[in-house]
């Protein structure tokens, strides 16, 4: 086989949750331009439209089906609706993502549900619902859920964010022993830093710099840097005998500590 067949996900469907997001969005074209069929689930429906479109415009069959991640209803309405519309799933990546900065002291339980909610249970959930249709559909299949640099040792400023990650990594790894039987392969990827809209606010001039000081590449990543990562790990040709890794695509920044 080439080695460029091995990474072709021609007759893949892919689902992208928080595929409206940076890294999501950029997840969601590197699918495509390996030859999925992407549906992309986000909350806002306009953004939907807008990722299909470019999707569409590379040649790709893209939906966009909106569903808050937090509900599991709308999790499960969702996975009915693209096994609908693109035919059984085989890759689903989680990428959805929402982070503070408020001190220790200061988090109330409102934003630490909020925050472990949108990171951690979200994610939980949707491994549920999308491996029991993969588990119907009787043909395998890849999850990649999106960790952070913060997984641990964690950050600071950034606790129950911090706190998610490290639950994320570890839900990898019990269900990658837990559904090998099903032949489905369940990884993480663990991105260093890259500008988006969740951590615009954190990524302060001072943050900035000690973070690229500390960052071997001497850089912040291009969102399109993590395709690479992803569609290896989507691949079941690529990636057949790799299950329970957490990849980490970060210059170096967790290579080191001083
Ligand atoms: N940008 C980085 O430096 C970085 C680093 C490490 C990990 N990550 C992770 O990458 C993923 C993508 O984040 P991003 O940086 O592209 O940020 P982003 O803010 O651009 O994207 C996050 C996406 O999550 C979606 N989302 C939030 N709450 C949701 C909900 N309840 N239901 C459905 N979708 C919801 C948002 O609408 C958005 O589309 C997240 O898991 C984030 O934690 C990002």
């Amino acid at each position: 086989m080439a080695t460029t067949d091995r990474f072709d996900l021609t007759g893949c469907v892919a689902v992208v949750i928080g595929g409206t997001g940076v890294l999501g969005g950029a997840i969601a074209h590197g699918l495509a331009e390996a030859g999925a069929s992407v549906a992309v689930v986000g909350r806002s429906k306009e953004r939907g439209r807008e990722r299909v479109k470019a999707l569409e415009k590379i040649g790709a069959k893209a939906i966009s089906v909106s569903a808050d991640a937090t509900v599991p209803e709308a999790l499960t309405a969702a996975e009915a609706e693209i096994e609908h519309q693109l035919g059984a799933i085989d890759i689903l990546v989680n990428a959805p993502g929402v982070n503070s900065s408020t001190p220790f002291l200061e988090i109330d339980l409102e934003e630490w549900h909020r925050l472990l909610d949108v990171n951690l249970t979200s994610v939980f959930v949707a491994c549920q619902v999308f491996s029991r249709a993969m588990i119907a559909a009787g043909r395998g299949g890849s999850i990649i859920n999106i960790s952070s640099a913060s997984s641990g040792p964690p950050l600071s400023r950034v606790l129950t964010y911090s706190v998610a990650k490290a639950g994320l990594n570890n839900l990898t790894l019990y269900l990658a022993a837990e559904l090998a039987p099903h032949d489905i392969r369940v990884n993480a990827v663990a991105p260093g830093f890259f500008p988006a809209e969740q951590n615009r606010r954190l990524l302060s001039a001072d943050r900035r710099k000690a973070i690229v000081d500390h960052t071997p590449a001497g850089r912040l990543g291009e969102p399109d840097e993590l395709i690479g990562a992803i569609v290896w790990l989507a691949s079941q040709r690529a990636s057949s005998f790799v299950t329970g890794a957490i990849i980490r695509v970060d210059g170096g920044f967790t290579a080191k500590t001083i």
